[in-house]
């Protein structure tokens, strides 16, 4: 399997990473209520991490998304009809997912060119231990963002493009910026080509909290993570012991929210900065939102960014749904 870095390409410096970690720290922390990117959630710890949230029995969506890719992954390639096909996968993660998919195809004797982006570099070899290799297989990993990653991958060749948006990663862009993060999907791609996005549906308030609280505490050492990250990479001196993991669900929102509360007052200082940050008791660190979503939603966000669903796949409890898309342009 062969990996390309974009983003080093494109940057060319482990030092402007660095750069636009503390600059989005300094923005968020000046923020109210104090906030930071979840795209700083997957260093090579919260990785590992994640993949740990994702096997626990509390963490629903991802033993739920198994089971329909399971029951789905013959549908697709019929539904595409091609002798062979590019699949572009943003945020692959282990690739535990992406197999599945991959065997539809390849067991109906399907040529596949395989492009998995990630920002995460530890994901991507993760994914390299995980995917099985195979004759009619070629992959082509791409450690980066989403959209320079998929610029980098497309239109390599003629054949139809199926990409892979799973673990309802759409959520975490609010109900303003999934539509902009799909619009900018349609125009990438060609008319005919294919999505296929995972949604987390909404559902029982106390299945939602027990799967971002999970009960081995996972998920709090992953929300952690993000501190020690400003630590050793920044400089900062967060003493993790004062913050606790605090997730909830907001109604109005429709969505999950994670959050660090600072236990005591303190101050922390960030070295790269040169200040401090002072956090009041119970303050809150909002780090992520997890919204959930009715199939009304998804029809109208589909509706909106340019695509036409071909088919809503669910669970007998219709806890998540992987929708199959089909770009409209003509
Ligand atoms: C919630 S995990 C989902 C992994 C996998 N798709 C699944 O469903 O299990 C999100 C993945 O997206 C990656 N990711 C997050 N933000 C990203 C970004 N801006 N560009 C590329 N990858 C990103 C993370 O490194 C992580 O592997």
């Amino acid at each position: 399997m062969k990996i390309s870095k974009v983003s080093q390409e494109v940057n060319n410096s482990a030092n402007q990473d660095r750069e636009q970690f503390s600059i989005d720290v300094l923005t968020g922390f000046c923020s109210t209520p104090k906030n930071l990117s979840a795209k700083y959630f997957y260093d090579d710890i919260g990785s590992e991490l994640f993949q740990k949230i994702t096997q626990h029995e509390d963490y629903y969506p991802t033993r739920i998304e198994f089971q329909i890719l399971e029951k789905i992954k013959n549908n697709i390639p019929k539904i595409i009809a091609s002798k062979e096909v590019d699949i572009i996968e943003l945020g692959a993660g282990d690739g535990h997912k992406s197999q599945l998919i991959l065997d539809g195809f390849l067991d109906n004797g399907i040529k596949v060119n395989f492009y998995p982006i990630d920002i995460s570099e530890k994901a991507m070899h993760l994914l390299e231990k995980t995917i099985r290799p195979h004759k009619n297989l070629e992959i082509h990993g791409v450690v980066g963002e989403y959209f320079e990653g998929l610029r980098f991958v497309r239109g390599k060749s003629s054949n139809p493009e199926l990409v892979l948006f799973l673990g309802s990663n759409i959520g975490n862009f609010d109900r303003v910026q999934n539509q902009g993060f799909l619009r900018k999907l349609w125009k990438i791609l060609d008319d005919g080509d294919f999505a296929l996005v995972g949604f987390d549906l909404k559902k029982n308030v106390d299945i939602m909290i027990a799967a971002y609280n999970d009960s081995a505490g996972y998920t709090k050492a992953f929300n952690l993570n993000l501190l020690r990250r400003i630590n050793t990479e920044l400089g900062g001196n967060f003493d993790l012991e004062k913050f606790e993991h605090f997730g909830t669900y907001n109604p109005v929102k429709g969505g999950m929210e994670s959050y660090l509360l600072s236990t005591e007052k303190q101050n922390v200082y960030i070295s790269d900065l040169q200040r401090s940050f002072f956090f009041d008791k119970m303050e809150p660190l909002h780090l992520e939102y997890s919204f959930k979503f009715l199939e009304s939603d998804i029809d109208f966000l589909s509706e909106q960014t340019g695509f036409d669903v071909i088919q809503h796949f669910t669970d007998d409890r219709n806890y998540f749904v992987d929708s199959l898309w089909k770009v409209k342009k003509k």
